[in-house]
């Protein structure tokens, strides 16, 4: 069935009662498209995991208005973060905090934190007001795809991989493509210093400017379970591989600069890093349609947008 609906404002409202009602609605953010449900309804969170295909006991994201509502979902913030929240919100950044009562087993995969994020996306931020002034607290929102796959940064992505498993009343809000196109900057604020968990737009070097002498631990290995740290992930179905020797007949994805090797197929030929994450995701989807089985990347040098890129590389290669 079509889910996809226009984002005018009374189908803005529409959606946010349908959210209140315990139905699903995949939503634009400016990272990559959620798949939402009122974080405080049982039944409804426990329809996300479903449709996703995820275990239970990955943690979902809350997202939230406006950052003078972080309170209502996390205790014990430290002042570093509330720095974070005031200059990032909205934004391209999830905080992990102690969780408030509000934050219960089912959206926290049982663990005693809660990560929270304040979109910029203007469909986003109406859809949340409008769902809090029916009384809601916080949209839980994963990326919109099938556990493991490569997220959406399209409504019509998110019909293709989900619209199969949702409802007649559920929706998918379209906003357009997704700005920033790779998902949310994650950082751990449950202890003294802040540790990044998933890189993306808001890189290392924009927090350590701003939280300036608190060091910044950066890791790909922790203990807190976030599925994007599982090996494979962000994945399509076509094999990504990270180099330079491409074969005829595969995709091939590097900087404009970078010419395409004889008979490679080029998925995309971004002029700078901030358009790289933001067709990566779609290039990927463009070779499984084209039934690809390979895909040749050239990966960006470099830190901060390009690290975050081949973080998501590097998943999705395995
Ligand atoms: O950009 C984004 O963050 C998008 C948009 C929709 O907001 N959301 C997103 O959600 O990417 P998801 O669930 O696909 O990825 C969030 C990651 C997951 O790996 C999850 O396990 C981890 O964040 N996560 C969520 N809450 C957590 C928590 N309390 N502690 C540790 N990891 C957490
Ligand atoms: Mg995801």
């Amino acid at each position: 069935m079509r889910k996809i609906s226009t984002s005018t404002q009374s189908d803005i409202e529409k959606a946010a009662k349908a959210l209140l009602d315990g139905s699903l609605v995949a939503f634009p953010t400016e990272t990559v498209y959620g798949l939402g449900a009122d974080a405080t309804n049982p039944e409804a969170v426990s329809r996300v995991y479903s449709v996703k295909g995820r275990p239970t006991d990955h943690p979902l994201i809350v997202h939230i208005s406006s950052r003078e509502l972080i309170n209502n979902w996390a205790i014990d913030i430290p002042s570093y973060a509330q720095k974070l929240a005031k200059f990032f919100w909205p934004g391209p950044m999830t905080l992990i905090l102690r969780r408030s009562y509000l934050a219960k087993d089912f959206i926290t995969g049982g663990q005693d934190n809660v990560g929270l994020r304040v979109p910029a996306q203007p469909i986003a931020q109406t859809l949340l007001r409008e769902f809090e002034k029916l009384g809601g607290s916080g949209i839980a929102a994963p990326s919109a795809n099938r556990f493991g796959a490569v997220s959406p940064t399209t409504a019509e992505a998110v019909q293709e991989d989900l619209g199969r498993y949702l409802d007649s009343k559920d929706l998918v809000l379209d906003g357009g493509p997704s700005l920033v196109g790779i998902e949310s900057t994650i950082i751990d604020c449950t202890n003294e210093v802040p540790m990044i968990l998933r890189p993306g737009a808001i890189t290392t070097k924009m927090i350590q400017e701003l939280i300036e002498k608190i060091p910044i631990i950066n890791t790909a290995n922790t203990l807190i379970r976030v599925s994007g740290m599982l090996p494979v992930h962000y994945a399509p179905n076509a094999k990504v591989k990270i180099s330079g020797a491409t074969n005829a007949g595969e995709g091939f994805i590097a900087l404009s600069n970078i010419p395409t090797p004889a008979n490679a197929v080029r998925l995309a030929a971004p002029n700078n890093l901030e358009e790289f994450a933001k067709i990566l995701y779609s290039a990927f989807r463009a070779a499984d349609i084209h039934g690809l089985s390979t895909i040749s990347v050239i990966p960006p040098n470099g830190d901060g947008m390009a690290h975050a890129i081949r973080d998501r590389l590097n998943k999705a290669s395995g």
